[in-house]
């Protein structure tokens, strides 16, 4: 069962119910200011940090799940009836009921009793604020007599403490209101420079600003008293919790269609400007008032958003391609890369599974993230890999996590998950490919972010290596430390009281648990370490990088190769997991995924032998579990990962984030049929037509889809922000599609489906645009036998780009 439909040509899901399994949300904004909003415009804003600049307030896990957001009611003066046009949160009945989430921006379009109404919500490029352009068109053959409210909550900037702390919060509200703008400026008065505001284009009737007096005693968002009798309070809050709402009159002729446009911004002033006048306790209105008055304009707003959408054709035209697949083509083209640039934005903070008061900007996630924006956006993955540094430690491990208001490390949660130093080579070694950028390995970066201490980024690179050097176990494997690439996988925590974490309790020295993942990880940063080496013409550096890589596969080969697959890790007490001789947990898909993307065991059948493993083992048709046998019980020596009950999360789920790595190591072996239908099991627009049993968004990836031990198998869970966005982006386009950022280039070399006749990609490189097309006149998976370049031969399957971004048509027959 489907609950909508894409509509490709404007870059748009349709939702044409508003009861969908799950909320089905958007992103807004894509630059300072970011919004969530959902299906039925519930959500939130923020500034920068969903936890410390929060402005509007939401409640999470409510019931229903998604109540409170950006609310309007319009009510019919005659009858005295009113409605949400975005169904919630009055849900009364609506005769017609459309959501499009576009790129940037949702659209909630409804009719009841022949009363139309539209919303298009979205942010200005360059600006703080939001805009909601509201039309509204009377369809009957009478006159309507109108009111139109709107409502939202706010929050008092800081989230955490807005939802705990109400001994003191529901005494430090306050709200300015002037010339029909609302001001929500608490703590104003004393330690911020910055406030909210909430405007609206029309004369006003009147506002309320208190959100009980709007509401009315025991009432909730869908009958509030001030809709209900028709006319605001004029409420001024103070304490408790401020609000904002406009009450507007529309008197509508047949036929007749008004525009309301409502803004909501974040404004900071300079510190010794805040009042004015300066002895007051008045906002200083002076720098706001053009940016609201701008916004207030209809063609102003007409044109920001033409701005948005240039913004997003530029931001996906980097990557276009034509298949076969319908469902490839809308990820690639649209959907996933528009995800990307969501988890590049906010990372892991908000959505409707993360809170935004929890992680901050992990390491190891952020470098992931790079590999599906950087094309997109390489001056902002420049800054990011530069700032991720600037957090490394001088022995070269990194804090887990970074606040990304101060950039600085969070020691919360502190270091010591061996695997994070090596996702930076990575991320940079992306970068490179992508930019040729060399001059960025000299940029200057502190350690801690200590002045002093700054760093070529290079130098940083070659400590992340010999961070796991110096930290080698009792077979010569790297030492888990708290916690490799599976958070879960905590083999030093052995924690039995409840409550406390698992990934920073740490019970046992660390002086014996190992990871293989880590090891084929290091092989792989070993590799990609030698080829930069190599580029500086640090010879010596890149044959050492090598030797040490090489050493490491030997040692896999010795103590991590179980006979036919590659064991997971060593835990406490020197028992393997991840083997046959484990009762449980015997197969692990990351050490497939990894070691055989690091290479080894191309050469010897080891790597086909273990992804045969995976099909035999691990594969369902909604995609690749973690591991199997599921843990039925807790293993205190496992941590986490044994705390879920099986086929959820860790614990055997469908972990979207580590299928490509399959989907990479099959293509590598050049298994394009297989690499093509695992992609397709976990791709949400081929998965569309199950929503019932899926229930996410079926246009954005999810973190998780219960795997088959769970009762659910095939409910996805988590989606939005996840590393599946840009390992699944990377991993169609660069290996599937095959066209491959090299560091002198772009390779090509597809690995598809044997039936494909072929399929065309625009690619922008570096400056210079690539119009391929790939013929399999063979019917072959792989393999390119002929590639030919404006006209020109080319031998090696690699294009290099000459510079004044040229376009080029390129031709390639595979065989
Ligand atoms: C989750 C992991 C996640 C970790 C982050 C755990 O509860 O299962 O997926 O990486 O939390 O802190
Ligand atoms: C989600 C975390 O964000 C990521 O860092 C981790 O690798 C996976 N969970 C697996 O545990």
């Amino acid at each position: 069962m489907k609950f909508g439909h894409f509509d490709d040509s404007r870059r748009e899901y349709v939702i044409t119910q508003p009861n969908t399994p799950l909320p089905w949300i958007n992103y807004l904004g894509c630059e300072a200011y970011f919004g969530i909003i959902s299906n039925t415009a519930g959500g939130y804003s923020f500034h920068r940090d969903a936890r410390l600049r929060r402005l509007t307030r939401y409640r999470y896990n409510n019931a229903p799940f998604d109540l409170g957001g950006r609310y309007l009611y319009i009510r019919d003066n005659d009858t005295g009836q009113f409605w949400s046009p975005s169904w919630q949160p009055t849900r009364t009945r609506l005769d017609h009921y459309e959501c499009r989430h576009g790129m940037g921006y949702t659209i909630i379009a409804s009719s009841r009793r022949k009363i139309e109404a539209q919303t298009c919500y979205f942010v200005p490029m360059g600006e703080n604020l939001e805009i909601w352009k509201f039309s509204v068109t009377n369809r009957r053959r009478q006159p309507a007599r109108l009111s139109v409210f709107s409502s939202i909550e706010f929050c008092l900037w800081d989230a955490q403490d807005d939802a705990t702390n109400f001994q003191r919060n529901f005494s430090t509200g306050q709200v300015e209101i002037a010339d029909g703008v609302i001001y929500h400026k608490t703590e104003y008065r004393e330690r911020r420079n910055h406030f909210a505001w909430f405007a609206c284009s029309e004369k006003l009737a009147g506002f309320d600003t208190q959100r009980d007096t709007f509401l009315g005693a025991a009432r909730g968002w869908d009958n509030p008293a001030a809709v209900e009798r028709g006319k605001s309070f004029n409420s001024v809050a103070h304490g408790w919790a401020p609000h904002g709402s406009h009450h507007v009159k529309v008197n509508l002729g047949p036929g007749e269609t008004r525009e309301i446009i409502f803004a909501l911004g974040y404004h900071e002033n300079p510190a010794d400007q805040k009042f004015d006048p300066p002895d007051s306790q008045t906002i200083n209105k002076r720098t706001v008032k053009p940016v609201i008055a701008k916004y207030l304009d209809g063609g102003n707003v007409s044109a920001a958003f033409q701005a948005l959408r240039e913004n997003w054709d530029a931001l996906l035209g980097v990557c276009q391609v034509q298949s076969p697949d319908v469902h490839a083509n809308r990820m690639v083209n649209i959907w996933n890369a528009y995800q990307c640039m969501a988890t590049f934005n906010v990372s892991r903070s908000a959505s409707f599974y993360e809170s935004g008061i929890g992680r901050g900007l992990g390491f190891r996630d952020s470098n992931q993230d790079l590999l599906g924006f950087v094309q997109m956006v390489p001056a902002r993955a420049r800054e990011r890999i530069l700032d991720l540094a600037a957090t490394q430690l001088k022995t070269g491990g990194a804090f887990h996590q970074y606040q990304p208001l101060t950039k600085r490390g969070n020691n919360d949660i502190g270091s010591g998950f061996n695997d994070d130093p090596h996702w930076l080579i990575l991320g940079v070694a992306a970068y490179l490919k992508e930019t040729g950028d060399w001059g960025i390995l000299d940029e200057p970066a502190p350690f801690e972010n200590e002045p002093g201490s700054e760093k070529p980024l290079y130098e940083h690179l070659r400590r992340s290596f010999h961070y796991t050097l110096d930290r080698l176990g009792p077979h010569g494997l790297p030492l888990i430390g708290r916690a490799d690439w599976n958070d879960c996988l905590n083999l030093n925590c052995f924690s039995d009281t409840p409550g406390q974490s698992f990934q920073t309790t740490t019970n046992k020295d660390g002086q014996v648990a190992e990871s293989v993942f880590i090891a084929g990880l290091f092989v792989m940063a070993g590799k990609e370490l030698a080829a930069i080496a190599k580029k500086r013409r640090q010879n010596q550096e890149a044959e050492r990088c090598l030797a040490e890589a090489a050493k490491m596969e030997k040692v896999i080969y010795q103590h991590g190769w179980d006979g036919a697959w590659f064991v997971r890790a060593y835990d406490d007490s020197g028992k393997p997991i991840g083997s046959k001789v484990c009762e449980e947990g015997k197969i692990f898909i990351e050490s497939q995924g990894m070691c055989v993307m690091a290479g080894i065991g191309l050469k010897d059948g080891k790597a086909r032998l273990a992804l045969e493993s995976v099909n035999r083992h691990l594969a369902t048709r909604h995609g690749i579990v973690l591991q199997q046998p599921a843990f039925s019980k807790y293993y205190i020596e496992m941590g986490e990962i044994s705390s879920y009950p099986p086929g959820y999360k860790e614990n055997a789920g469908i972990f979207c984030h580590n299928n490509p790595w399959i989907i990479i190591a099959e293509t590598m072996t050049g298994n394009g049929n297989r690499a093509f239908d695992y992609y397709t099991r976990i791709n949400p627009s081929a998965r569309e037509r199950i929503g019932q049993l899926h229930r996410c968004e079926p246009y954005v990836f999810a973190q998780m889809i219960a795997g088959k031990d769970a009762p659910t198998h095939g409910e996805a869970k988590n989606s939005w922000l996840t590393g599946t966005a840009a390992w699944t982006y990377f991993t169609a386009t660069q290996w599937i599609f095959g066209i491959r950022s090299e560091y002198d280039g772009l390779l090509i070399d597809p690995c598809i489906p044997a039936k494909w006749k072929g399929f065309k990609v625009r690619r922008v490189f570096r400056g210079e645009t690539f119009d391929i097309e790939v013929r399999n006149p063979r019917g072959v998976m792989k393999g390119v036998r002929r590639m030919v370049m404006d006209g020109v031969e080319i031998p090696d399957q690699l294009l290099r780009p000459s510079g004044g971004g040229r376009k080029h048509n390129v031709m390639v027959e595979m065989g």
